[in-house]
């Protein structure tokens, strides 16, 4: 099940048509090790404001790192617990919000953490896997749960796995995944110049 190739205006590499976030995850499926270094050694390579790399992980496999899987479910938002539960490896991303050079705030730490986060997503198109970030987690919870310092935040959550078949998940998050693909045209998002 998948919401299929995304109908682009305009011819993109195929990993980035493909790349979509589906709910199903396929709960028999093991990812690798391998293929998990390979997944954050992506997000390693980055670029960052400064090169400062801000972004850390904690990461949660089942059977192979449960105890972590099970505190990383547990502080996923009620409303994304019923289908990250098929994904056999979770992820928390992690902000480091000052600089380490001189501990000022770094005004691009989400944003590089998004980064980062998003070439982690491409190298797992390119594996065969599947990537569905979330924002729907509970961060003063994460936060006491993995003993996160004061410069740090807890951002986002990430399920990573195999993709699935709409049986392993309740209908309503089934009929999302079978949803058309939806975006803002290139003139919504371009507000001036030209190309
Ligand atoms: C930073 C971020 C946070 C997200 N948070 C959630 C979330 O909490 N729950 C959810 O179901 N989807 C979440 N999504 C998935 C988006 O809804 C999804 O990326 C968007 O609808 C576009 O679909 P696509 O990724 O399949 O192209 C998140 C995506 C990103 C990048």
């Amino acid at each position: 099940m998948s919401k299929g190739i995304a109908p682009v205006e305009h011819p993109i590499h195929a990993l980035l048509a493909e790349r979509h976030s589906p709910y199903a995850f396929d709960p028999n499926r093991e990812v690798s090790e391998a293929d998990l270094k390979s997944l954050f050694e992506a997000a390693r390579w980055a670029m960052s404001s400064y090169n400062a790399q801000p972004w850390r992980y904690i990461v949660g496999v089942k059977g192979r790192s449960q105890a972590t899987w099970d505190r990383l479910y547990q502080v996923l938002v009620e409303g994304n617990q019923p289908w990250a539960v098929n994904a056999p490896v979770l992820a928390l991303g992690i902000i480091e919000k000052n600089f380490e050079h001189n501990g000022k705030p770094n005004k691009a730490a989400a944003h590089d953490l998004g980064a980062a986060s998003a070439l982690l997503t491409v190298e797992a198109t390119a594996r065969g896997l599947v990537v569905h970030q979330m924002i729907g987690i509970e961060p003063e919870a994460a936060h006491a749960e993995f003993g996160l310092n004061e410069a740090q935040e807890a951002l986002t959550g990430l399920a990573i796995g195999y993709e699935g078949s709409a049986e392993v998940i309740p209908e309503q998050y089934a009929e999302r995944d079978l949803g058309e693909r939806q975006r803002k045209s290139l003139a919504d998002i371009i507000l001036d110049g030209g190309l």
